[in-house]
């Protein structure tokens, strides 16, 4: 089997996406036949919710991987979908920003720590929490790739510019071999004027690197996680659900997986 693709799902901004995109572009690729492994780095653990693993049930997860008091290939478990597998997260992982500051290559203990589980995956995707603190980094410094949802709404461009520095900075710092994957618009309006405006200028100023596809504002993508289920699942034929497919082959391709 070739190598795993590593791929950050990452924005410091909250409530943009990301979640939602980790758990239905994984159910799209897990579709496709490709084995994933989604990475659930956020102290919230909302897609380890989403995906039906209950908090009381997540006594292997990801900061006791951290740890090292757990194996990474013990904490992952499989989904309703096939092929798709998640390491979750509780709430323990919030004392890993604080826990990794001390510890020795600090930015690495995702890779040192994850990398061996990941050689049966074609794909891992790792849900970054909302911030740019050292889980994040973490996440930078193993990925191969970063995608980047973001909301078209006002202060959208401020904090696009902000990530993609921090992007630049991992890149001379811990991994080189990052790059950006690209960005895709989340809860997008097409009838709200700013978010039209806000569209044209991040397509402008990324030429190229701005997902065709575009992720609509659909109520049916915030019902599923309360359904334990990935959008294909609660409602194949909701526009979300067509929409994170299309990404998944845009994706797919971009990749070429
Ligand atoms: N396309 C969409 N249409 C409607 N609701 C959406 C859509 N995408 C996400 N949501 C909802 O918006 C909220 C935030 O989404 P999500 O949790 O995916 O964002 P996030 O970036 O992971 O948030 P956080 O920064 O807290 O981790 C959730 O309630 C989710 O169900
Ligand atoms: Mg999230």
């Amino acid at each position: 089997m070739s190598e795993p693709v590593i791929l950050a799902i990452a924005n410091q901004k909250g409530g943009v996406g990301k979640t939602t995109t980790a758990v239905n572009l994984g159910a799209a690729l897990a579709r496709k036949g490709k084995k994933t492994l989604i990475i659930d780095s956020d102290p919230q653990g909302n897609a380890s919710t989403g995906l039906g693993i209950a908090a009381d049930e997540r006594e292997a997860n990801l900061y006791a991987v951290l740890a090292g008091t757990t194996e990474a290939s013990a904490a992952i478990r499989p989904t309703s979908q096939a092929d798709l597998y998640i390491l979750p997260a509780n709430q323990d992982l919030a004392a890993m920003e604080i826990e990794l500051v001390d510890a020795e290559a600090r930015q690495f203990s995702f890779r040192d720590r994850l990398k061996d589980a990941a050689q049966d995956f074609d794909v891992v995707l790792i849900d970054c929490p909302p911030a740019l603190g050292l889980l994040t980094l973490n996440g930078l410094a193993w990925a191969d790739r970063v995608l980047v949802p973001l909301q078209a709404e006002f202060f959208a461009l401020e904090g696009l510019a902000f990530l993609l520095r921090t992007l630049d900075r991992v890149k001379r710092g811990s991994n080189a071999s990052l790059q950006l994957l690209g960005v895709v618009l989340t809860m997008y309006d097409g009838r709200n004027r700013l978010a039209q405006q806000v569209e044209s200028d991040v397509r402008t100023h990324l030429r190229g690197r701005v997902f065709k596809t575009k992720i609509p504002r659909n109520v049916r993508l915030s019902e599923a996680p309360s359904h334990a289920q990935p959008i294909f699942d609660y409602d194949e034929r909701s526009s979300g659900a067509l929409a994170y497919a299309a990404l998944s082959d845009e994706i797919a391709t971009s990749l070429g997986l």
